[in-house]
């Protein structure tokens, strides 16, 4: 079971993404629960301020410290985290490999940064780990949480149906997946593969395993330097 605690400005924008298909079916199993903490709870004062001005000058609104330490600290007194993560476009790149490691953590805990970020020494003190999902900026950080929710959750062991189809999936090797067909064998003149009708198991892997090859060569050349099975 891995449950997620999420620090969040906008609770409402991470309910729907994660509470249908997979992650539903994850938390029906028991094995994903997924707590969101309003950071606005956490903040005093007559109007309950979460952000505020940069020192130095400068556009845009910081996260204050005190209510996402207020958080922080509840939840750590209630359990103990195997990662504190910060959702920032200067993390650290999300790779498979990362989803693979934290699905089998137990407690997760995901601040979700917002306007230009939060207090450097939030992450000074707390963050155990800084997580990007790619090269362009959100305007918050909740889709970035929801994105790592999703990904993490789906190789929680127990969550797929067919236990071996994230074997399969797109990176885990290094490779991209191969090209899938479905009913109709032949669509608009254009036919399914011969080898994924003959029933043959071996075939099938060894054409499957050509398309990844082949593909990944070509539009991602930079995974297939990193693998360890090329010639
Ligand atoms: N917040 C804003 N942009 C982001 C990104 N690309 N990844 C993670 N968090 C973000």
């Amino acid at each position: 079971m891995t449950r997620f605690d999420i620090i969040t400005v906008l609770p409402e924008l991470l309910e729907s993404p994660l509470s249908y298909s997979i992650m539903q079916r994850a938390k029906n199993k028991g094995l994903l629960e997924v707590h969101l903490h309003s950071l606005r709870e956490y903040a005093t004062g007559k109007h309950r301020q979460v952000d505020d001005y940069q020192f130095g000058g400068g556009a845009g609104m910081v996260l204050k410290p005190e209510p996402i330490a207020a958080c922080i600290g509840k939840l750590m007194s209630e359990r103990d985290y195997d990662a504190i993560i910060y959702t920032t476009p200067d993390g650290k790149v999300l790779d498979q490999q990362t989803c693979n490691q934290l699905s089998m953590k137990g407690n997760i805990m995901v601040l979700c940064g917002h306007y230009k970020g939060v207090d450097e020494r939030i992450r000074e003190k707390y963050i155990t780990m800084e997580i990007s999902i790619g090269d362009y900026v959100l305007s918050g950080g909740e889709l970035a949480a929801a994105v790592l929710v999703d990904a993490v959750g789906r190789l929680i062991p127990g969550v797929l149906n067919d236990e071996t189809s994230a074997l399969f999936d797109s990176f885990q090797d290094d490779l991209l997946a191969p090209p899938v067909y479905t009913r109709p064998a032949e669509w608009e003149g254009m036919k399914v593969p011969e080898v994924l009708l003959s029933g043959h198991e071996k075939l099938i892997n060894e054409w499957r395993y050509e398309q990844s090859a082949a593909r990944t060569r070509v539009r991602r050349p930079d995974l297939w330097e990193k693998n360890t099975d090329q010639p």
